[in-house]
């Protein structure tokens, strides 16, 4: 009879301290499988007002049907906030909006990037997406691309070395090289991402991402 209510004891601590504490944290940040059109509101009968890319860090604020509401954060660079990246300085692109939703972002703390003295804003985003595909970490979303890019980059010479160029350096080189892919824009979408978080300066951009 002790030991039963010990052990209920003991149970019933176990439930409290795995009890989520979600008044007090943020929801957790998931990533974005995919490109998907952003609204304004949960309708369709309007416009959307931009898009979001794969891996755009997102958490979830409320749900209405098929419809999630979003928050996302990110970084624009002063005078052309129609671009939401992942941190200052590094253009891995995660939003591109209407210059009406322009209107709706709630800019923060501000900073020069040290290499072009460009300055960057801290930068949040809401807006609804409608059945988006989430994964709970990169990982997941590297599952698709790694094959992609072992496949699909490798028709006409050999494998290049994710680190040895930059994020910014990918960009530039997925402008000419996606389309020689002949893959779907979202696919050459996800092998700039991958490329990019497996950059050279990877590490600053992992330390400047979400959590
Ligand atoms: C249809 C052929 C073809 C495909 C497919 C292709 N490339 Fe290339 N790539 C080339 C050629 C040709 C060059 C030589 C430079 C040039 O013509 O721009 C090159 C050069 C490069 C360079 C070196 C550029 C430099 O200046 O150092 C990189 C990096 C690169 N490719 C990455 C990729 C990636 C990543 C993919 C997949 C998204 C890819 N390539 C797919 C043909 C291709």
């Amino acid at each position: 009879m002790r030991y039963l209510s010990h052990l209920a004891m003991t149970v019933t601590l176990a439930l409290f301290l795995s009890t989520p504490t979600h008044a007090q944290n943020p929801p957790a940040v998931s990533y974005l499988d995919g490109t998907v059109a952003l609204s304004a509101a949960p309708d369709h009968s309007m416009p959307p007002i931009g898009k979001l890319l794969v891996t755009a860090p997102l958490r979830p604020l409320s749900r209405e049907g098929d419809w999630l509401r979003v928050s996302m954060q990110g970084w624009t660079q002063a005078g052309a906030e129609r671009a939401i990246y992942a941190a200052p300085g590094i253009r891995v692109l995660h939003a591109v909006l209407s210059s009406s939703a322009v209107e709706m972002l709630v800019f923060s703390e501000q900073i020069a990037d040290p290499d072009t003295a460009q300055l960057w804003t801290k930068t949040e985003l809401q807006g609804w997406i409608k059945t988006p595909d989430l994964k709970p970490s990169l990982r997941d979303i590297w599952a698709r691309a790694e094959p992609l890019f072992a496949q699909r980059c490798t028709a006409c010479h050999q494998r290049r070395i994710p680190h040895h160029y930059t994020a910014n350096q990918w960009t530039s080189h997925l402008k000419v090289m996606g389309p020689r892919t002949g893959l779907p824009k979202d696919d050459q979408f996800l092998i700039r991402a991958y490329l990019q978080y497996h950059a050279k300066d990877a590490d600053r951009l992992a330390r400047a991402a979400v959590q």
